[in-house]
């Protein structure tokens, strides 16, 4: 089986991973590599950091590995949080404080339209790949759902029946989300390669 190095260890992701991908690689976490430092993803744009965060790992270990970064674009916000999306409101990955905040710079806003981009940076053999996956859809003006995480209780997809994500199961949002569109794009690389 072919081993492949996923900059993360975020075990939600991971899970995520392994199971799209199936028998054909072995997905190894950062911790399983040994590796405990945090890479360094000062870029201001996703891919700029799914890109950096890959090209770390490769340097350090020379290694097969791939990354991703997302963020949710608001268009009233000029794209914002964007690639700050973690650490919108505070230092700390607040999703409470984050979702506060963008509920008030939204307040009595009517352009509501939003959409989440997922970049994913392969490198394979020394080359790289890059793969996006995005969802589209708007900011509503209250929470719904405790389902998911980050932005997904104020979310809500245009290809949704009217529930957000955090009201959908893992399967139904990973069909129409931005990790879910840009994991199996990476996937269907990855199959053309055997
Ligand atoms: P990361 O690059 O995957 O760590 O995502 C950065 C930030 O974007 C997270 O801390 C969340 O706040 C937000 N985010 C990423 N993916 C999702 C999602 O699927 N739903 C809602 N928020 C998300």
């Amino acid at each position: 089986m072919k081993r492949i190095v996923f900059a993360t260890n975020n075990a939600h992701k991971l899970d995520e991973m392994r199971k799209i991908v199936g028998d054909n690689y072995e997905i190894i976490s950062l911790a399983e590599l040994g590796c405990h430092e945090d890479i360094p993803e000062t870029a201001d744009t996703l891919e700029g950091n799914a890109v950096m965060k890959a090209q770390w790992v490769h340097d350090h270990y020379g290694v097969d590995c791939f990354s991703d970064d997302t963020g949710l674009e608001i268009d009233a916000l000029d794209g914002r949080p964007g690639v700050h999306s973690a650490r919108y409101a505070t230092d700390g990955h607040d999703s409470e404080a984050n979702i506060n905040k963008v509920l008030g710079e939204l307040q009595g806003v009517e352009n509501r339209s939003a959409h989440f981009t997922t970049v994913i940076a392969l490198i394979m053999g020394g080359e790289l790949h890059t793969f996006k996956g995005q969802v589209f859809g708007r900011i509503l003006t209250e929470r719904h759902g405790t389902g998911g995480f980050g932005y997904d209780s104020i979310f809500l997809p245009d290809e949704s029946d009217g529930r957000t994500f955090a009201q959908m199961d893992a399967d139904e949002k990973g069909a129409i989300s931005h990790r879910g569109r840009a994991t199996r794009a990476l996937v269907a690389f990855l199959s053309t390669l055997k």
